[in-house]
């Protein structure tokens, strides 16, 4: 496993991989759900290559940069069993070097939920992702459904970018109490940790009532609400029942669907969702 930092570096590497590449982009800490995108990587390309940069420009200025969990040994060690071919670190300085101006924006897709709380985060990540795709060309994208709305805006900007890759979106990984994995979760003290199970409480009883037969997506909403409200540590942002394509918030369920939802337990901000249909 090459453990690169400069771009030339990569570059080298890249040139020296014959077949197809899986990409899998981080910001590092990396757990299970990180591992089973390396994985299924492994699984269908012929050589992979997983990037770990914390990402500056897709952190608002009250967010959580300067603190997000870092640990790159503990990172290479949990990568070195999985047979990837290289793991590229960049530094700020490479992705935004000084004077840097161009940005990658996806309009519509990025205005609500996470977009509509985190002003400029999308664009963030947008063009972080497509400087990764440029600098590693790969066959195949790895990204995690917990992120339901990056994935959706992501695969907008291949299709409008004319990326050569396809976008691969996997399910989410839980815990066994079924709260998502994610490097956030690290934040929570432990009456937060077991709060923060709200979330996937209020996503199964939200399911739960449209598996039985409830298509108003008021109610659906209401349903989510109802239970998060129910767990006084956790502050909800917004809940929201929408269209799985465009994301707008539906009135009636007919089709694919996105439920999902952003909280606050304590200063840590957790999102989940499931889809239905
Ligand atoms: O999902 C993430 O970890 C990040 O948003 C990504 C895709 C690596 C871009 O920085």
């Amino acid at each position: 496993m090459d453990v690169l930092s400069s771009l030339s570096d990569l570059r080298t590497a890249r040139l020296s991989l014959n077949g197809t590449v899986g990409l899998v982009p981080t910001m590092g800490y990396l757990h299970e759900g990180h591992l089973s995108l390396v994985a299924r990587a492994k699984a269908e390309t012929q050589h992979v290559i997983v990037t770990i940069f914390v990402n500056p420009t897709q952190f608002g200025a009250n967010e959580d940069l300067s603190k997000y969990p870092r640990d790159l040994e503990r990172d290479l060690n949990l990568l070195r069993p999985l047979g990837v071919d290289v793991v590229w670190t960049p530094t700020a300085e490479i992705m935004y070097p000084p004077g840097y101006q161009t940005w990658v924006e996806v309009e519509a897709l990025t205005r609500p939920l996470e977009g509509a709380m985190r002003p400029g985060h999308f664009r963030g990540v947008t063009t972080v992702v497509a400087k990764l795709f440029n600098a590693t060309q790969p066959a195949k994208a790895y990204f995690g459904q917990k992120d339901a709305q990056q994935a959706a805006v992501i695969r907008r900007m291949v299709t409008d970018l004319n990326f050569p890759l396809e976008v691969i979106v996997c399910p989410t990984r839980r815990e066994a109490d079924g709260l998502a994995m994610s490097s956030r979760n690290t934040y929570l003290s432990e009456v937060e940790r077991k709060a923060a199970t709200v979330l996937f409480r209020a996503l199964s009883a939200a399911k739960d009532l449209y598996e039985n037969g409830e298509r108003d997506a008021e109610k659906l909403r209401g349903k989510m609400k109802e239970a998060l409200a129910s767990e006084p540590l956790a502050s909800m942002q917004y809940v929201s029942c929408a269209d799985y394509d465009s994301l707008q918030e539906l009135d009636v369920v007919t089709g694919k669907a996105l439920l999902s939802m952003a909280a606050y337990f304590g200063k840590t901000r957790l999102i989940d969702n499931f889809v239905l249909g």
